[in-house]
């Protein structure tokens, strides 16, 4: 099969603005659990907002040429706490610059999407991406919607174009980077995440994720099979949903020893990948990036927030 060429990008640098999805993963589960599990739909389960926080990273992009290309990768959860982190790390003034071109939305987990309003605030009409596997729910509430039961609320009607990846479909977004979602059941009633390939010259493929709910596996597979380049992977960055509420059970523990296949050079995980499934991975001599602590996140063994990563 042919591979597909996205062509050739110069670096990327990617910031962690936030990467704590919730406080406290207990009360969290507590809370689906009540609700009726992990089947039950996230836009009718009564969400503790005091409990919110959000996964959001910032990605800056050079070409070739030496032009940068900057965008958000998701925009959290709890309005009140990315505002604080958009003012801490100047997102705020970047997006009404119109420095910042594009709000690529993962998945339709709370804690990547439901904090819309903060983005929107700035950039009503900022280009949002996302996979074409959101519900009717996700695609109202990009309008502007309020789901009481859920306690969450977007005020701000998006105005901008909405670009739909296809599953499956290598979207070239530009030079050196491309966006693919992978459809899949995925917990709390979603489906689908749309993730990132760069290729760097002369390193070769990054893989960039929110959750990564489809796996490291088929997400590196998939670049493998693909997409050109994919004969060096270069790295990785985001939430690798690998122990997301703690526990590293066998399964994580097979995903950790099957990832040392592809001899990537640097891997910035975070958010949902799980403190003991890094540790795993550090135990396991995985080139772990490591982070500051700061911020709320919850250990430096990670990139957290405020913590940058150069490929
Ligand atoms: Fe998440
Ligand atoms: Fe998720």
């Amino acid at each position: 099969m042919k591979k597909t060429d996205i062509g050739e990008c110069k670096s990327v640098k990617v910031k962690c603005v936030s990467e704590l999805g919730w406080f406290d993963s207990e009360k969290l589960i507590k809370q689906i659990e009540t609700a009726g599990g992990l089947d039950k739909d996230q836009w009718t389960i009564p969400w503790d907002y005091e409990n919110a926080a959000g996964s959001c990273s910032l990605i800056d992009m050079e070409t070739l040429d030496g032009k940068h290309h900057k965008f958000l990768l998701d925009t959290g959860w709890n309005n009140p706490y990315m505002d604080r982190a958009f003012k801490r790390e100047g997102i705020d003034k970047a997006l009404k610059n119109g420095e910042i071109e594009a709000l690529i939305i993962s998945h339709e987990h709370l804690d990547h999407f439901w904090g819309l309003e903060t983005t929107l605030k700035y950039k009503p009409d900022i280009k949002i991406i996302i996979p074409n596997t959101f519900s009717a729910k996700g695609k109202a509430f990009l309008k502007g919607a309020e789901f009481k039961e859920a306690n969450v609320k977007n005020g701000i009607s998006h105005r901008g174009d909405t670009i739909k990846v296809e599953p499956e479909e290598v979207k070239k977004l530009y030079d050196g980077c491309a966006a693919v979602a992978f459809d899949l059941p995925i917990i709390i009633g979603i489906r689908g995440e749309v993730s990132l390939y760069f290729n760097i010259k002369d390193k070769g493929i990054v893989c960039v994720a929110g959750c990564c709910h489809q796996g490291i596996i088929t997400f590196a597979e998939f670049a493998k099979k693909n997409i050109a380049g994919s004969d060096k992977m270069h790295g990785v960055y985001g939430g690798l949903h690998i122990a997301p509420f703690g526990v590293l059970d066998d399964k994580g523990e097979k995903v950790i020893q099957d990832m040392a296949k592809y001899n990537f050079k640097k891997i910035a995980c975070n958010h949902c990948t799980g403190v003991e499934a890094v540790r795993k991975m550090i135990e396991t001599e995985l080139p772990i990036v490591k982070g500051t602590g700061r911020y709320g996140s919850a250990s430096d063994l990670y990139l957290g927030a405020g913590d940058e990563v150069f490929f």
